[in-house]
């Protein structure tokens, strides 16, 4: 058969039998952990993810909060091609010159003394369970009171580790794999009084996502971060924030939990410090994509681990520490704190004027640029992220209601003006849908 007899497909054509091979592929070989969109991509640059036929797609969710300076950055490239060079990995037999520099700028950055690396945001978690479990022992061993029980609040998400899983709120996460680690029980969100309820000698820590992400957006207010302050200095329980999604700038500071500024007694003028956990984990963000973790800790805490007690083979490994320096320069040098302020600013104003012009907006949420819309129904939630992908912007959906903007740091207004123009759109479209729909059959969206 010649040459010419073949039929040449279009570049769009090609891509989606390629995307059909490989969803065909993968539901033979894989286990059938995701449900996934049907895009491919190639490449990624700047804000954009890029498929086989050169379409780009604005990214608003930048891979869950983890490609926080765009794609194909060049500090990160270099980093990557430099350390690659020299050394990817040597184990935690020996010393590299990474962890200790990378520790020195985490703890500066958050408060904190001593920092453990992994490799996940569940890891990092996992090792602030097991610290927790070894300071009360050693409390314990000291003749001082304190239990083995842990409190998560409702609709928190930890990770899929046994541990991490325990302190997750949705059952469906949790019961497929019971008996997770027992131990952990449920406040109420931001409930002071519950708190206060579940809350004894028997609590080794506290366990909070000072802004959830999963969970919708949902800062905790600081009357009840303050409480679990309070509460656990009243015993010597362990304070764990969770800033896998929140920290690393994500909201304008470095952990969301220094917006939480800590008020003298009455009368006595706000101080310039911060509510300070004990514990915090980072993750996503941390080495612009590769995998890497960490446990930020307290002097006081860190003397619970000792040598052999906790460990990884790839944590806080020479190229993921090497990037994350790389990271941190960045955005230092780009003033990216600053800019995430600025431009996320602009981008909730820009929301709520949304929310302003369509009653389908129940609520929006969060600072920085980790924000939120909440819609009055899921299935509209569904609609206007398949619409905006349509129209080639990514978004995400959680807690089935709520739209949620993880994007990258280095956004800037056009994209943000663009994105609002679409949403607007999208939601104007279906609001004149739903009103040409005979109601009660149709699906009724807003007023
Ligand atoms: C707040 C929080 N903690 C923990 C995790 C788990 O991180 P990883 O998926 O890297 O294990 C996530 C992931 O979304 C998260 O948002």
């Amino acid at each position: 058969m010649s040459n010419a007899s073949v039929p040449t497909l279009h570049p769009t054509e090609k891509n989606r039998m390629k995307l059909e091979e490989l969803k065909a592929a993968e539901s033979k070989l894989l286990l059938g952990t995701y449900d996934r969109y049907p895009l491919l991509f190639e490449r990624g640059e700047d804000v954009y993810l890029i498929d086989a036929n050169g379409v780009r797609y604005l990214d608003l969710l930048s891979g869950i909060g983890v490609n926080a300076l765009g794609y194909a950055h060049p500090a990160i490239e270099k980093a990557i091609a430099e350390q690659s060079r020299r050394l990817i990995h040597t184990s935690n037999l020996y010393y590299h010159e990474g962890q200790a520099a990378l520790a020195l700028r985490l703890t500066e950055a958050t408060g904190m003394d001593r920092a453990f690396f992994c490799n996940s945001g569940t890891e990092a978690n996992e090792a602030a369970l097991k610290l927790a479990r070894a300071w009360a022992r050693l409390q314990r061993e000291q003749g001082k009171p304190l239990g083995t029980k842990f409190l998560a609040l409702e609709n928190s998400f930890h990770g899929r580790t046994m541990g991490s899983v325990a302190a997750t709120w949705k059952d469906k996460y949790r019961e497929p794999f019971d008996p997770v680690m027992p131990g952990v029980e449920f406040v109420r969100f931001d409930d002071v009084a519950d708190l206060r309820a579940k809350f004894s000698t028997e609590v080794c820590a506290i366990l909070v996502e000072v802004i959830q992400g999963e969970g919708g957006i949902r800062p905790v207010s600081k009357e009840f971060f303050q409480a679990a302050r309070d509460l656990t200095r009243s015993t010597g329980a362990l304070l764990i924030a969770d800033e896998i999604q929140s920290g690393m700038g994500r909201t304008g500071k470095f952990c969301a939990y220094q917006h939480y500024g800590i008020t003298g007694a009455p009368g006595e003028p706000v101080s310039t410090g911060w509510i300070q956990p004990d514990v915090t984990t980072l993750a996503k963000p941390l080495a612009a994509g590769i995998p890497l973790g960490a446990l930020l800790c307290t002097e006081e805490a860190s003397q619970a681990i000792h040598a052999g007690m906790h460990g990884t083979t790839f944590g806080g490994g020479p190229l993921a520490c090497a990037v994350a320096l790389a990271v941190l320069d960045t955005m230092d040098r780009e003033h990216l704190l600053e800019h995430v302020t600025g431009i996320g600013t602009y981008f909730r104003n820009r929301l709520d004027d949304l929310a302003a012009q369509h009653s389908a907006i129940t609520q929006v949420r969060g600072f920085g640029l980790m924000l939120a819309l909440e819609l009055d129904s899921a299935d509209l939630a569904k609609t206007v992220l398949g619409e905006m992908m349509q129209r080639r912007i990514l978004i995400n959906r959680t807690s089935d209601t709520v739209l949620r903007f993880l994007p990258p740091y280095i956004l800037q207004k056009a994209h943000v003006d663009t994105s609002i123009a679409a949403l607007n759109e999208v939601l104007a479209e279906q609001t004149a849908q739903a009103a040409a729909t005979p109601f009660p059959g149709g699906k009724k969206i807003g007023n």
